[in-house]
């Protein structure tokens, strides 16, 4: 049915337009009765329905309704496989229609700055690109099913602690290169029915009332067509909000800031098109939804829990293996810990979800009759050593041919709302697997963190099969996993540091309460600890698995290639091991070209494809000139200086097994300015100056005949600014002709 809004904005009086910007209450919109606008109701997400009946709130401490729990976005981005995020998406779309629900609050795609944010669980990566893909595929499964989203907290939203009131100070570059792509790809690309704008400030804005987001980026420049609503209570001045860009405000303001509203249009302080603005968005995504019910969807638990399993399957990554694992059946186990029984499978906060079932690892191993017995261990929820436990546990792990130890990060560590103290595991966990150490040698740890930990014993265990907080069936999962009825084949879609001082971020993080600077800039996760040469204890893409692939023959379409053109990729992969598997195959680019202050290389692609033993698979990927570029502030856009690039295909960040150079061709040129302060040496790296700039140099090399002292005389003269030529005796009057002279070949 295609609806005539501006009619029906027409009919509305300026209090009903302006009733409609804000909540009926925690998650409806409002609606107007006489025009037939129906209120619609929005719920949390991302990883299950948040959904409540009785009393509300955005903390998730009262019940909702049961629902299915899937990994949270920490696991569920490590499994590189959009397909897979395309399919849980599809899934809480039709639980949503089940539920009549119009719109589910996620993705959640704010960037890893540091392990510490609270709600690291569920955001996906520290890498823009992974994040902005494994977003715009979950966006776009569940909005095939007629149901909104809200991509969130846009942006800079990194950290829990005075999330409602700190400044996330940055430079536009770091803006633009780390923390906005992720906005960007999803908008561009999977156009989700509305954005959330954060609770923090952005270089002293509140994002609620940022125009240079909501409006200049969002919109005009990404075509951004939905609504925005504001993170729940993030309105400082509603009117300014309004002016900027903000449509929604969430959950309302009990009528006070509609009541503004009306009174800015009157006075003439905002005008009334922007008002009808807002109306017209927040009218096609309810009616986008209400017109596209689905009244007979059913929401099928047994079957969804399935999906969940399933996710979690293909997102746990097996960090470590000696070759314990696959655990031999015939083999006595004993689980050690509370979390195998009592799995940790999601975060505290607003997406906390009421799950309809939970299994836990020592459960289904009962189901299947394995020779695996348990022990409690360690408390799951403080750091405390029951003595009794801890001896039982040591004499369990004596007598067992292998100890599973789940171990991890109890809930109260890592919630929304505040952020951990520190990257450590309670030491209970640490000290019980040294003492297990001990007495026996066979050690697999299964960690249920949300976010990386410090793993003093990562080197003397078997090995350690990373679960994250895997959702309600992450129990049958890790049964999975450890007995090998599947083959592991998540990556880490976040670097595990050492230690927590190694982070880029580390001594910013927090900030002082009121300002928090990224100082680190785009040097966030791999970027940084690649610069560095930082040993990390497992790098940005790395997982294995229980076969192992050969990588063979890459292959570009051409060597060369311009603006506005693309070159395509090809890599084959061979499972040169006896099982059958999936290998995620990553793309890296480097620019050669000396450029300052670029990474050593950024993820540009990535695939993961299913392969079996023997067989060899062909991945394909496109590389554009965006994918070479950086962002130039002086220029305002993206730029990617001609020359050399390398592609570099790899197993993970810091396991590359292909390379390939391709050369860059561009008619772009950066703006150059010439004043009395651009150096001799800016002025020698220009096409367009260099020439002219030898030539001056040359002038004050007569006497010098040696080419070593030509080299020397530029090193000296390279950071000296156009001004300080009058030290060389160029008279001012000179020095101004020759910027008059550059400013014309520049122009
Ligand atoms: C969270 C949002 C959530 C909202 C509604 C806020 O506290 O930051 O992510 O969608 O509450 O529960």
């Amino acid at each position: 049915m295609k609806r005539d809004v501006k009619a029906l904005i027409q009919k509305m009086t300026l209090e009903e337009k302006a009733s409609l910007c804000s909540g009926a209450d925690f998650w409806n919109t409002k609606g107007v009765e006489r025009l037939g606008i129906p209120q619609v109701m929005v719920t949390d997400g991302p990883h299950g329905l948040r959904k409540q009946e009785g009393s509300a709130d955005h903390l998730g401490l009262n019940e909702s309704i049961s629902a299915v729990c899937f990994p949270a976005a920490c696991a569920a981005a490590c499994s590189f496989d959009t397909n897979l995020l395309q399919e849980m998406g599809e899934t809480l779309g039709v639980e949503c229609q089940a539920e009549n629900v119009s719109m589910l609050l996620g993705p959640a795609v704010n960037i890893k700055r540091s392990p510490l944010c609270g709600r690291n669980f569920e955001y996906f990566s520290e890498d823009p690109q992974l994040t902005g893909k494994l977003a715009s595929a979950y966006i776009k499964g569940v909005q095939s099913k007629h149901v909104g989203t809200s991509i969130k907290h846009f942006a800079v939203n990194n950290q829990e602690y005075r999330r409602m009131s700190a400044s996330s100070n940055l430079s536009t570059r770091t803006l633009r290169e780390i923390y906005l792509p992720a906005f960007e790809e999803a908008i561009r690309n999977a156009a989700p029915k509305s954005v959330m704008c954060s609770y923090n400030k952005i270089n002293g804005v509140f994002a609620s009332e940022n125009e240079m987001l909501l409006t200049e980026i969002l919109r005009n420049e990404w075509g951004f067509e939905g609504l925005v609503v504001s993170d729940w209570g993030a309105v400082n001045d509603r009117v300014k909000g309004l002016a900027a860009g903000l449509d929604l405000e969430m959950p309302g303001s009990g009528g006070v800031n509609d009541e503004k509203i009306v009174q800015a249009v009157r006075s003439g302080e905002i005008k009334e098109e922007v008002l009808d603005q807002a109306v017209k968005r927040i009218l096609q995504v309810i009616f986008d939804y209400a017109d596209n019910r689905q009244p007979d969807a059913v929401f099928d638990r047994e079957k969804d829990h399935r999906t969940a399993v399933k996710v979690e399957c293909e997102s746990a990554v097996l960090l470590e293996n000696d070759g314990i694992l696959p655990l031999d059946p015939k083999k006595k186990i004993v689980y050690i810990r509370e979390f195998a029984a009592k799995p940790r499978y999601q975060g505290g906060g607003s997406s906390h979800i009421h799950a309809s079932q939970i299994v836990s690892a020592f459960e289904a191993a009962q189901r299947k009759n394995r020779n695996v017995t348990y022990t409690k261990g360690f408390p799951m929820d403080r750091d405390e050593i029951d003595t009794k436990e801890f001896e039982k546990a040591v004499n369990a792990a004596k007598e067992a041919d292998a100890v599973v130890i789940f171990a991890g990060l109890p809930d109260a560590f890592e919630s929304e709302g505040y952020d951990r103290k520190n990257m450590k595991l309670p030491d209970c966990q640490n000290v019980l697997i040294q003492e297990i150490e001990k007495v026996q040698s066979n050690i697999v740890v299964v960690l249920h963190n949300g976010s990386p930990v410090e793993t003093p014993w990562a080197d003397e265990v078997s090995a350690v099969l990373e679960m994250y907080l895997g959702g309600q069936g992450v129990g049958d999962a890790c049964d999975q996993l450890l007995y090998g009825e599947v083959n592991p084949s998540g990556r880490l879609a976040e670097t595990f540091p050492i230690r927590l001082e190694d982070n880029p971020s580390y001594l910013f993080f927090g900030g002082d309460g009121k300002n928090v600077d990224y100082a680190e800039g785009i040097y966030v996760g791999y970027r940084y600890y690649d610069a560095k040469q930082q040993k990390v204890r497992w790098p940005f893409g790395h997982g294995l698995s229980y076969t192992s692939f050969l990588y063979q023959d890459i292959r570009v379409t051409k060597d060369e290639f311009a603006d506005n053109d693309s070159i395509t990729v090809e890599v084959d992969i061979k499972n040169i091991g006896e099982r059958e598997g999936k290998e995620v195959v990553q793309l890296y680019v480097a620019d050669k070209n000396g450029t300052p202050n670029r990474p050593l290389k950024e993820l540009k692609g990535f695939a993961k494809v299913n392969i079996r033993p023997g067989e060899v698979q062909t991945v394909t990927f496109t590389v554009s000139a965006r994918d070479l570029s950086y962002y130039h502030e002086e220029l305002g856009d993206w730029f990617a200086t001609g020359g050399a690039y390398e592609l570099l295909i790899g197993h993970s960040s810091a396991d590359i097994r292909l390379t390939k150079k391709i050369h860059f061709v561009t008619d772009r040129q950066l703006p150059l300015k010439v004043t009395g302060e651009t150096t001799v040496g800016e002025l020698l790296e220009d096409a367009r100056t260099c020439e002219m700039m030898k030539s001056i140099l040359a002038q004050f090399q007569s006497g010098a005949e040696e080419t070593a002292d030509e080299e020397l005389m530029v090193a000296l003269l390279e950071g000296m600014p156009l001004r300080s030529l009058l030290l060389l005796g160029v008279p001012a009057q000179q020095i101004e002709e020759l910027i008059a002279g550059f400013n014309t070949v520049c122009r």
